[in-house]
């Protein structure tokens, strides 16, 4: 009832349903958000088997019924691996086109940097996560820019940026679930918005946005066949390519290796869900570039 008394714009009907075979049925998006929610003192990670079985019935159900032009966004966590089980599961349909959702991170970088440079949020750009939506995420400060600038050359407090600012962003989800009991709600539905808006629209000359993707050949030496969370662009139709070329220093480099060694981890722990396409997975077909749909 809320949701119609809101009067988005674009919401024609509220279909609500347990179904995922009629839920997807025909669906250009589908946006994986039901999953049990970490709670106090609970990591990620403890979610992977509990969790996990739900994305293979909907990766099957997406296979099943959605169009094979269908793009997904996963939110419920661990959400990179449960991204990586669920394309695993549609082979119908382009793994190109799972996300797993960190412009919520982003989104909180380009926060506490516009605070700590004392600016507003639309001035801070070219913030990119890389990595597992999770403790070992790396919020980029080195490539980060604001009012076009350098943010390096604004806030020269690499103390705070290396100690303060990189593991707030890390941890701020636990922080949340540590203050109120529960997970974000708000911030992660607007993320969810822009994280759409990000992929059907042009992507701003020289910017970038965060989106954890499938790693299969991308220019930054992480290993293929995890999802993982990368600079990106996009034409504005739906599709991305990952942005090459940003500078990645020793510090940047080190923390990098990490998150994907942790999603390498993650990825072995639910090898039993993935079975032997999760073996398969690196190998993509040959006439997919990147950013192809
Ligand atoms: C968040 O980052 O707020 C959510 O992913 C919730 C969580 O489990 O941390």
């Amino acid at each position: 009832m809320e949701l119609e008394d809101c009067l988005f714009p674009l919401l024609r009907e509220v279909d609500i349903g347990i179904d995922a075979r009629k839920v997807f049925a025909g669906a250009d998006w589908a946006l994986l958000i039901g999953a049990k929610p970490r709670g106090p003192g609970m990591e990620r990670g403890d979610l992977l088997e509990m969790n996990g079985q739900i994305f293979v019935e909907q990766g099957q159900a997406l296979n099943d019924v959605a169009k094979p032009t269908c793009k997904v966004i996963v939110v419920g966590n661990p959400c990179n691996t449960n991204a990586l089980i669920a394309l695993t599961h549609a082979p119908n349909l382009n793994p190109r086109n799972f996300h797993a959702l960190t412009k919520l991170d982003e989104n909180r970088a380009k926060c506490q940097l516009a605070l700590k440079a004392g600016v507003f949020y639309e001035t801070v750009s070219n913030v990119v996560i890389w990595g597992n939506h999770s403790t070992t995420q790396v919020p980029d400060f080195v490539n980060a820019k604001i009012d076009s600038a350098k943010a390096t050359d604004i806030i020269t407090d690499s103390e705070w940026l290396e100690n303060d600012f990189t593991p707030a962003i890390q941890t701020r989800g636990g922080l949340l679930i540590k203050k109120w009991g529960r997970s974000s709600a708000a911030s992660t539905a607007v993320s969810i918005a822009a994280a759409i808006k990000d992929l059907v629209n042009p992507t701003k000359d020289g910017d970038w946005f965060s989106t954890a993707v499938l790693s299969d050949g991308n220019p930054y030496g992480v290993p293929d066949g995890i999802v993982f969370s990368f600079p990106c662009r996009s034409k504005g139709d739906g599709s991305y390519e990952i942005v090459p070329g940003l500078e990645i220093n020793d510090w940047l480099r080190t923390r990098i290796d990490k998150s994907a060694e942790e999603l390498t981890s993650e990825k072995s722990c639910v090898g039993h869900l993935i079975g032997e396409y999760g073996a398969a997975c690196p190998v993509l077909p040959d006439t997919l570039l990147p950013g192809e749909m």
